[in-house]
């Protein structure tokens, strides 16, 4: 029989994706943003989101189908992102995969967008280990996880987020600095010239008696803001880029020094880092140094598919079809803040 060739949609948040994969090869995406029209607001505005998605869908769909060389008749299944994400965001998505899985008879499956993260590390690395740690950090979780087969064993929670999560951090910081949304570019470029060790910004839940794997990152977006209300009143300028570097470098510090504790904890040799803020630079830099000197294998995908994309959520679908996994059915509903 012919390998199927999997439509992914994604609409979760401010990007619309669709991306077709076939055998764990991605054949193509299209990827639209709305970014740009939240900026002004600081963080994602849903209707906005939503309005711009209905816009996005067919013209994007178009590219992804264009990119792959193939047309709309030879997709033989769809996949789309069910939840976690903005409750009117997923709906147009939703809409948009239930109404091409119908038009072409094809199987529809609903996605969790956090296997999508882990899977996208697929499409450039090929299938993940037999066991490995994760740590996904985007702009709504932070979480470290062991996971085996992605869509037949079940997923380890290790820990998560007290309170922020480490891309929201970035995103208030670079609020509070007026640098602008999305934060986590925002931050990395102004960082590119600044000092790290500039300030020593705090390292939450790092003494032994912390839970190991638990983050939390509000207390040092205070501690920015308090620097910087400091500097204003004494009338001082703000050194934006010192800093953006101080603040980063305690971002990555944390996630790098945790992940690399379950890795060895676990006896794996395996960390995956995904999500969005798996883009920055420093992060990427940290963590190869520090896994190349304890032996472990650092697999991070490159950045275009560390932000959210449709080729993540066809990567899911493509591994749920090859498993012979049930589709979910045209019925399926959103879960907005459905659980890994
Ligand atoms: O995975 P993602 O695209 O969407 C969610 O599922 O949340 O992650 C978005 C988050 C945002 O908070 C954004 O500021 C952050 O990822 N981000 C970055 C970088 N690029 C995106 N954070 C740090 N450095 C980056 N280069
Ligand atoms: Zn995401």
């Amino acid at each position: 029989t012919a390998s199927p060739v999997v439509l992914g949609v994604e609409s979760s948040c401010d990007e619309t994706g669709f991306g077709i994969v076939s055998d764990g090869v991605l054949l193509g995406q299209g990827l639209a943003s709305s970014a740009a029209q939240h900026a002004d607001f600081g963080g994602v505005v849903p209707e906005i989101a939503a309005r711009a998605h209905l816009e996005a869908v067919v013209p994007t769909l178009r590219i992804a189908l264009d990119d792959a060389g193939v047309e709309l008749s030879d997709i033989s299944h769809v996949a789309v992102t069910s939840g976690p994400g903005l409750a009117t965001a997923v709906h147009v998505g939703l809409a948009a995969a239930k109404s091409i899985a119908w038009s072409l008879g094809a199987p529809l499956y609903g996605v969790h967008h956090l296997a999508g993260h882990a899977a996208a590390d697929t499409l450039e690395h090929g299938p993940l280990p037999e066991r490995s740690i994760v740590l996904i950090v985007s702009g709504g979780h932070t979480s470290i996880l062991a996971i085996g087969d992605l869509v037949r064993d079940p997923i380890e929670h290790l820990g998560d987020t007290l309170d922020d999560a480490a891309g929201e951090a970035f995103d208030k910081v670079a609020r509070l600095l007026g640098l602008g949304y999305p934060g986590g570019p925002a931050i990395s470029r102004a960082a590119v010239d600044g000092d790290p060790t500039a300030y020593s910004f705090p390292r939450a839940m790092l003494r032994p008696k912390d839970a190991p794997y638990t983050f939390s990152f509000s207390g040092l977006k205070t501690a920015v803001a308090r620097t910087v209300e400091t500097l204003e009143r004494a009338g001082e300028p703000v050194p934006v880029a010192d800093i953006a570097a101080s603040f980063e470098q305690a971002v990555v510090d944390v996630l790098v020094t945790k992940s690399l504790r379950a890795v060895r904890e676990r006896a794996l040799d395996t960390l995956v880092i995904v999500g969005g803020v798996a883009a920055n630079a420093r992060l990427r830099a940290v963590a190869q140094e520090k896994c190349e000197a304890a032996g472990i294998t650092l697999r991070i995908p490159p950045p275009r598919l560390c932000t959210d994309n449709g080729a993540m959520i066809a990567a899911v679908g493509d591994l749920l079809v090859r498993s012979g996994a049930e589709p979910s059915g045209l019925r399926i509903a959103a879960d907005p803040s459905a659980v890994l």
